[in-house]
């Protein structure tokens, strides 16, 4: 008989830290997460993109509703947008996407990403054990005042100054998406403060 191993001597995953999920209309998901189920919304964010006239305009919301335990941050990560959605799930969709639709939008009611929390001083070694295993990687550092967001891909870019999160994302082999992230110090003061918005196919 096998005995597969009960610890894990490789990552030291310091707990399941968020489930990230699109839906489609962020006042209906306010309305149901926070004000039925009772969850605070610990953080808010708004994301813009350039139209076609090179304007920075509104495109998306990101809530995070707390799930409450031993980590501070654990939540559900709720993301919304404005221009719809790709139409099938999963990160590598054979389907094109829709014109106009923002390239993270993907399809509501389904996983986007998983996120284990781990250790900020160790990402570098995580990444240097996704290369060698010949899985690919996207590391990202993201900065506030304005959003902003570093991105290296199959490789680790050490954090700068005004750091807030350190992810590492990748697929599974059934392209499920997964992230490793730390959140550093400076986050715990991020607002929560964004109205959340309406979609006119639902709540108008
Ligand atoms: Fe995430």
């Amino acid at each position: 008989m096998v005995h597969l191993p009960t610890t894990n001597t490789k990552i030291d995953f310091l707990g399941l830290d968020h489930i990230a999920l699109n839906c489609s209309d962020m006042k209906r998901t306010v309305a149901f997460y926070n004000g039925l189920l009772g969850m605070p919304i610990l953080h808010t964010l708004e994301y813009t993109a350039k139209d076609d006239n090179g304007d920075e305009v509104p495109v998306g919301q990101h809530f995070f509703f707390g799930v409450g335990g031993e980590n501070h941050n654990a939540h559900l990560a709720f993301f919304y947008w404005k221009n719809g959605y790709h139409p099938e799930a999963g990160n590598m969709s054979p389907a094109p996407r829709p014109t106009g639709v923002y390239p993270r939008a993907t399809k509501p009611g389904v996983v986007m990403h998983i996120n284990l929390r781990v250790a900020q001083e160790r990402i570098p070694e995580y990444c240097k054990l996704l290369g060698d295993a010949g899985i690919e990687y996207r590391h990202t550092t993201r900065y506030g005042d304005p959003w902003r967001e570093v991105t290296t891909h199959n490789g680790y870019a050490p954090p700068t100054e005004g750091c807030l999160m350190d992810s590492v994302y990748f697929d599974d082999p059934d392209g499920l998406h997964l992230e490793f992230n730390a959140w550093l110090p400076l986050w715990d003061s991020w607002t929560n403060e964004d109205e959340p918005w309406a979609d006119p196919r639902t709540t108008g």
